[in-house]
Order: C-alpha cells, then sequence, then structure tokens
C-alpha cells in the first residue's frame, strides 16, 4: 500500500527551500497551499494577503487606484521577500510569474509548482467573485484569454500538477507525489540508488487534454488515490482480455465499484486478433446496449492490446467519452499506454485505423507485473532500451548496469526504468502529440524494421513486438553506422546488451513458419505507413543518446543488412 504520509515525510526531509504555487485564479492556490503548509508542518504566505497588509488597501483598491504595473511591482518586491524565508509555502498571485523579474526569482530560488485546472473548473470556482480581472467582460472570456497568454509563463514551474476534478486533500496528494519525483529526479546517482519513490505522479502536459501518470505498487487497491473526483460516480465500462481478468481485474473491480454508479465488464480473447473490426464493433454495441452516456467512464485494463481497442472504442463512442487506461504488461506500462494513440488493425496491415484520443489518467501498477511471463518481460523491456538509444545515454548506460536486476524483478530498479521511459515519452508528446514535426517520430526507432519482421511473422504470438522491436533496433544500429554516424563500438555495446539478457537479436532467432526473404521484408516495409515518397525512412542513431530521421535510404543497404541477420 502507498503511505502518502512516507511522501510527506520524504518532502518535509529532502525540500530545503519554500514552494511556490502559481497558476490561474480560481484554481485553489490558496485553499491547496495552505493545507499543504500544514501537512509539512511549514509557514504559510498568500502574496497577495501580504501586500493588502502592508499598503493597507485591498486588491480592487490597488488595481483602480495604483493601477496593474503597481500592483505588480508590489507583488515582485513581496514575493522576493517572501522567498527569503526558507521552507515555507507561498500562494503567489496568478499574474506573478508572467513579471520576468519575478519569474527568475521564483525560478531560482523556490520549487515552482504550477497549479493547473480546465476552463470548466476554473469558471466554477470563479464563480460570483470580486476579483479585478474578473470585472469587466465575459468571465469564460476573459479566464480563456488570461490562460492563452499565461501557458507559457506557467510552464516555466519545475511541476504541472493537475487539478482534473479533485478535493483540495486530492490535490494536496497529488502535489507532495510530483514534488517527490521531482526531487528523486534531480538528486544524483548515488542519491538515487538510496531513494526510491514507492509511488510517482507525472503529468502529460497538453492544453486542456494533459493528464496525469501515477506508477508504484498497490495502485489497483487504492484508486480513491488517483481516480479523480469527477470521474468518480459513473458508470465504468471495463475492458480486459481472459489472462487478466482473473489475475486482477475481478479485483479491481471490488476496490473501483464503491466509488462508481456502476461497472460493468467485457472480457475479450488475448492478442493481436482482438484489435480488429469486428472486435471493435462488438465492444460498441456492448456498450450502447449497456446504456452508455457522454459521461460514462471505460477503463482499459491490459495490455496494449486491450489498451489500444479501447482508447479507440472510447473516440469514436458518443464521439469520444473519458477513458482511464490501465496497462498491465511492461510493454503498455512504458509505451502503449501513454500518448494518446490509439486503434486496431486492418486485414492487410497494423494499427491503420485509429485516432489520437488521450485518456484521462494513466495507472501503472507494478504488482500487475508479477504474473507476468518472462518473454513478455523482455518485450517491454526492448521499448526501455530504446527510450536511452534515442534519447538518454547515461540512461542506457544504467540500463547496461541495471537492467538484469529490473528483469529479475527488483521493485526499485523497475520503477526508475519505468519511470524514465513514461517521462521520456511524455516528453516528447508533449512537443509533437501527433507526429508532425518529426520529433514524435523517433520513437519508431528499430520500428520500421521491426512493423515488417511481424508483419512477416503474422502476428499469432510467433514474433512478441518488443522482439521484434529489439531485431529492429539491432538493424538500425548497423544501419546508422552503415551510413556513417554510430561507431562500431556502439553497435556492438548496443548489441550485446539486448543478447546478454536474452533478447532476439537477429532475424535467424524468429522461427518463422515459413521462410522469409529479404524482398518480402522490404516490400512490406514499402507499404509501412512511416515510408514517403521519397523512399524508405529510417529513424537512425548519430550516436547513442541521439536520434534522427533518415529519408531515401538505399534499398540496397537494408537488403544487404537484412541478409546479413538471415544467415
Ligand atoms: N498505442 C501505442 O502507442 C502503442 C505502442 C506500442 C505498442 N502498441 C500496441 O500494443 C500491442 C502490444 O501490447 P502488449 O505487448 O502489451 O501485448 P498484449 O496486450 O497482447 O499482452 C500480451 C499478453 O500478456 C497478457 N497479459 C497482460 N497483462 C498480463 C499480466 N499482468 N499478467 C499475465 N499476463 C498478462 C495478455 O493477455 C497477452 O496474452 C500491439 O498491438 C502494439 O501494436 C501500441
Amino acid at each position: 500500500m502507498i503511505e502518502i504520509e512516507h511522501c510527506q515525510d520524504d518532502v518535509k526531509a529532502l525540500l530545503d527551500r519554500p514552494i511556490v504555487l502559481v497558476g490561474m485564479m480560481g484554481v485553489g492556490k490558496t485553499t491547496v497551499g495552505r493545507l499543504l503548509a500544514t501537512r509539512l508542518g511549514w509557514s504559510f504566505y498568500d502574496s497577495d494577503d501580504e501586500i493588502v497588509r502592508s499598503v493597507g488597501k485591498s486588491i480592487s483598491e490597488i488595481f483602480s487606484e495604483d493601477g496593474e504595473p503597481a500592483f505588480r511591482d508590489l507583488e515582485r518586491a513581496t514575493i522576493k521577500h517572501l522567498l527569503a524565508n526558507g521552507p515555507c509555502v507561498i500562494s503567489s498571485g496568478g499574474g506573478g510569474i508572467t513579471v520576468s523579474e519575478t519569474a527568475q526569482a521564483i525560478k531560482e530560488r523556490s520549487l515552482c509548482i504550477w497549479m493547473d485546472a480546465g476552463l470548466p473548473i476554473l469558471l466554477k470556482r470563479t464563480e460570483g467573485s470580486d476579483r479585478p480581472l474578473l470585472m469587466h467582460g465575459n468571465p469564460e472570456e476573459v479566464l480563456k484569454n488570461l490562460l492563452e497568454k499565461r501557458r507559457s509563463h506557467y510552464a516555466q514551474a519545475h511541476i504541472h500538477a493537475l487539478d482534473d476534478g479533485l478535493t483540495p486533500e486530492e490535490m494536496v496528494n497529488r502535489i507532495l507525489l510530483q514534488i517527490r519525483e521531482h526531487l528523486y529526479v534531480s538528486s544524483s546517482e548515488s542519491e538515487k540508488e538510496k531513494f526510491v519513490p514507492e509511488a510517482i505522479c507525472l503529468t502529460v502536459s497538453l492544453f486542456d487534454r494533459s493528464y496525469p501518470i501515477f506508477i508504484g505498487c498497490g495502485l489497483l487497491k487504492q484508486p480513491d488515490l488517483w481516480l479523480a473526483h469527477d470521474l468518480q460516480g459513473r458508470d465504468a465500462f471495463v475492458l480486459t482480455d481472459y489472462n487478466v481478468r482473473e489475475r486482477l481485474t475481478d479485483s479491481f473491480v471490488e476496490t473501483l465499484s464503491p466509488l462508481m454508479k456502476s461497472v460493468s465488464i467485457m472480457e475479450l480473447a488475448p492478442g493481436e486478433q482482438t484489435k480488429s473490426f469486428e472486435r471493435f464493433q462488438a465492444v460498441l454495441e456492448w456498450m450502447i446496449e449497456n446504456g452508455v452516456k457522454r459521461d460514462s467512464v471505460v477503463f482499459a485494463v491490459g495490455g496494449g492490446v486491450i489498451g489500444d481497442l479501447a482508447g479507440f472504442a472510447s473516440s469514436s463512442i458518443l464521439r469520444g467519452i473519458d477513458f482511464v487506461q490501465i496497462p498491465t504488461t511492461l510493454l503498455s506500462q512504458v509505451d502503449s499506454s501513454v500518448g494518446g494513440k490509439t486503434g486496431i488493425n486492418s486485414k492487410s496491415a497494423k494499427n491503420m485505423i485509429g485516432a489520437f484520443y488521450q485518456p484521462r489518467t494513466v495507472v501503472i501498477d507494478l504488482d500487475s507485473l508479477a504474473s507476468l511471463p518472462r518473454r513478455e518481460w523482455l518485450s517491454g523491456y526492448a521499448e526501455i532500451v530504446k527510450y536511452g538509444l534515442i534519447g538518454d545515454e547515461d540512461f542506457f548506460e544504467w540500463l547496461e548496469s541495471h537492467g538484469a536486476l529490473m528483469l529479475g524483478g527488483r521493485i526499485s530498479e523497475a520503477i526508475r526504468a519505468i519511470e524514465s521511459g513514461c517521462r521520456m515519452k511524455a516528453e516528447i508528446v508533449c512537443k509533437d502529440e501527433r507526429e508532425e514535426n518529426g520529433l514524435r517520430a523517433l520513437l519508431n526507432f528499430g520500428h520500421t524494421f521491426a512493423h515488417a519482421l511481424e508483419s512477416a511473422a503474422g502476428y499469432d504470438g510467433t514474433l512478441l513486438h518488443g522482439e521484434a522491436v529489439s531485431i529492429g533496433m539491432v538493424l538500425a544500429a548497423r544501419l546508422s553506422q552503415r551510413l556513417g554516424y554510430l561507431v562500431q563500438d556502439d553497435v556492438n555495446r548496443i548489441y550485446n546488451h539486448l543478447k546478454s539478457l536474452g533478447l532476439k537479436t537477429e532475424i535467424s532467432d524468429v522461427a518463422f513458419k515459413e521462410d522469409i526473404t529479404a524482398d518480402q521484408l522490404l516490400l512490406i516495409m514499402r507499404k509501412d505507413k512511416k515510408a514517403s515518397v521519397s523512399g524508405l525512412k529510417f529513424v537512425v542513431l548519430k550516436r547513442i543518446g541521439q536520434a534522427v530521421l533518415e529519408s531515401g535510404v538505399s534499398e540496397n543497404m537494408v537488403k544487404e543488412l537484412l541478409e546479413g541477420s538471415m544467415k
């Protein structure tokens, strides 16, 4: 069980500077700030109250008599003064951080938390308020414009804490989890070994589609810790497969039921065949028969197959309803559950039909991995290695020395690896949600080869996705070397790491039912949705930790590599 008190104690012991809460008016900075300060045993200051006290006028009076610039000057001086107080909690006015000098001081001398909430929540909480900026015009328009103007300022905060309909207590718990995770990530390697958070909360920052990812043990037993208040009390539609149902879903539903109005469960067959038109239709019909409404919530409990199908069904039923991802394989925890790619397969090609549709929450319970077969662990591990290769050499190095421990089930290593993977994926998705500027495409490192191999193997369990990715990454590393980027030593490092842990590394490691040729694989690659008019496209490595997209790669070079791996 996750004890939030531990988290509170860690924050108290490790944080040596003030916490500054920034965010829009109405988001609850004062209420939450006061509560947070009480929990930590620290003092609480509201910068607006301090200004009122020192000037002897209300904020409205300062605005109307002296103007906004004068107020911002006072605010800057007040916040600077409060920052000298050591550990405490400071609620800063909504516009304070838009002044660069104030922003600079906050960033340098505090742990700054952006408390964020959607417009409907802000509107509800500011109803009937006498805030100067809401006195004129339509409050919805005013808030929307302010949010647009201020978002980039708020985004400079160290932590993005999302209030998706939480009570103040719940928001404090979430903030504590996020602070501890921030302290963990920014600690040195040796400190990290000693201090591994038992639960982590990250935010995928996507404007009004932002959502939290929870990572920890025992989370499925504590839905009250992560299920946003506004998702509770609704009709739940749980999708799962029969491998997962008995092991995890039934007990999860027992703890979920008291929080929901009703819970219906649909059990699907495990395996890639479930991501089909037929199953998609069956899911939609089942939801309609069971009275799905606009405020119903879908819970996807299973691996990437269930997550992709459930996400796509959620995106299309009634033009889109809320869904929660509860990934139960390592692969789905570090990859498919984050980022909003949902979909099904067509008869001739994988993942051809789908939608970008972000979940409301992702819940990664490491306890669910206890029943996962070794082969599935390895498959997911390949995607973790990918993150190191495309974006973080230190992480790859850490995997070289800790990967075996993680695969042996050591929780601290598993949390670190899953957290790093999810963090990198979240960062990439935030910058390129719909794979438009080339950044998200880097996540396809090894995948052009992998998809061709999976297709040739027939999606029947002969070759798992992560296994194909492992072979694909070795081939892509060799391609990077042929193109003059990666040095041979690094190609060997990648190969040796994957091989030493028992992952597949060559095409000849796959027991295809029929013989395949390099030409057949090339034919499939040309049809890949990632191929373009300029020919075959590959993600290649400039070095370990830096990936780029390479177009117009020579087919002969690729053919040679494929043939070399088949021997
Ligand atoms: N949406 C994306 O961004 C994205 C990214 C990568 C992969 N994918 C998709 O994900 C799918 C692969 O996902 P996957 O590897 O999770 O496969 P999967 O969903 O088929 O699960 C693998 C197997 O593990 C079983 N299983 C799941 N959880 C278990 C548990 N806790 N204990 C025991 N058994 C368990 C399942 O029943 C299944 O038999 C593919 O369809 C792939 O296209 C999507």
